[in-house]
């Protein structure tokens, strides 16, 4: 049996729902209000029966976690059962996640903070109020601690002429602060002028996001392991190989691997399906993407950000 099948994924995201209570700017996500959602009863069934996710990281996005009316149950009882957990939020609920981190293995516990812009531009792309619920939520984060105090900032328009006080306000503020370029999810979607790109390639950590930036996101990661070292699990159960697929691309790649609701909440019999394997099969024919989400750990895990041709950039750019 393949190394994958005995192992399950290193990584996965799980979106305990698909609503969100802003409604960013440059966000690509629908916003659906919530519908049939497991439960936190669900949740821990899937979570406690299964073998193959021991050891699992989960990544917990959506939407917005912390609309889900039993979002700190699901992430309290995710922490108790030992799993570690890579949370990305808007920071709108700050007594939520203050009563999630009080009662979980915060050294288990990374988060991520949105914010794109110090607080008259952020609330002009997220929404009014929203940076100073996150910084309370970051205060409350502080106190309490975690593993990891992540803020993510999406560099676009509204913001390109504030990065480097972004940068210095936050580089002391928190343990990473990470600018993130817009992704393409639809053709031409990265609209930045060959000035600005000049200016936010300074503000980049990877050589994988220069790619990506000079190329204007024509750069595509191919051949990718979603569905051996990742997969996604959506707010009804449903399994496909990848978020980016499912929820970024437009029109949706369907790369379904089954229902979990169907097969008794059994992640381990879907994972060695034959559902799972034509899902597989189909990860094959696609025509690659870029996503900070699950091609950065592509990176990571198979060296990609050195495999950069250099040559054919330069000749580009
Ligand atoms: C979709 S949100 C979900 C979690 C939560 N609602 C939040 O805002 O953090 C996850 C991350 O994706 C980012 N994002 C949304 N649209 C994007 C785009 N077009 N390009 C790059 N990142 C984007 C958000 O800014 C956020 O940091
Ligand atoms: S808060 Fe997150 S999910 Fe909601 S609109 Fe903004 S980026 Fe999208
Ligand atoms: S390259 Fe295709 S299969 Fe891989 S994560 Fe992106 S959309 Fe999914």
């Amino acid at each position: 049996m393949e190394d994958f099948k005995i192992r399950g994924p290193y990584w996965l995201v799980y979106f305990p729902t698909d609503s969100c209570n802003y409604k960013c700017k440059h966000c690509y996500l629908e916003n659906i209000p919530e519908k049939d959602e497991m439960d936190y009863e669900e949740v821990m069934r899937i979570f406690s029966n299964s073998s193959l996710l021991k050891n699992t990281r989960i990544g917990i996005s959506g939407g917005e976690p912390f609309t889900k009316r039993d979002i700190v149950d699901i992430l309290t009882g995710l922490s108790k059962m030992g799993y570690k957990l890579e949370i990305t939020t808007n920071g709108a609920f700050p007594e939520k996640i203050g009563d999630f981190l009080m009662n979980s293995n915060t050294t288990k516990v990374d988060i991520a903070i949105s914010i794109d812009g110090l607080k008259d531009i952020n609330d002009e792309i997220r929404t009014k109020g929203g940076f100073n619920k996150a910084i309370e939520s970051i205060k409350i984060i502080k106190d309490i601690g975690v593993n990891l105090l992540q803020v993510n900032t999406v560099i676009q328009k509204l913001n390109i002429n504030q990065l480097e006080e972004i940068k210095q306000y936050f580089s002391s503020f928190v343990d990473h602060h990470f600018f993130i370029p817009l992704l393409s999810t639809r053709n031409n979607r990265v609209d930045y002028t060959d000035k600005e790109i000049e200016k936010i390639l300074e503000y980049m950590h990877y050589k994988f996001d220069i790619k990506y930036l000079i190329t204007k996101g024509e750069f595509r990661i191919k051949d990718c392991h979603s569905g051996q070292t990742t997969c996604f699990i959506d707010p009804t159960g449903k399994v496909f190989t990848c978020m980016t697929g499912q929820r970024y691309f437009f029109p949706r790649k369907n790369y379904f691997m089954g229902d979990l609701r169907k097969i008794n909440y059994s992640f381990d019999d879907l994972w060695i399906s034959k559902q799972a394997e034509i899902a597989r099969k189909d990860v094959k024919k696609c025509e690659g993407c870029y996503n900070a989400c699950e091609v950065h750990r592509e990176k990571s895990w198979h060296g990609l950000d050195d495999n950069i041709d250099w040559e054919i950039i330069s000749k580009k750019w």
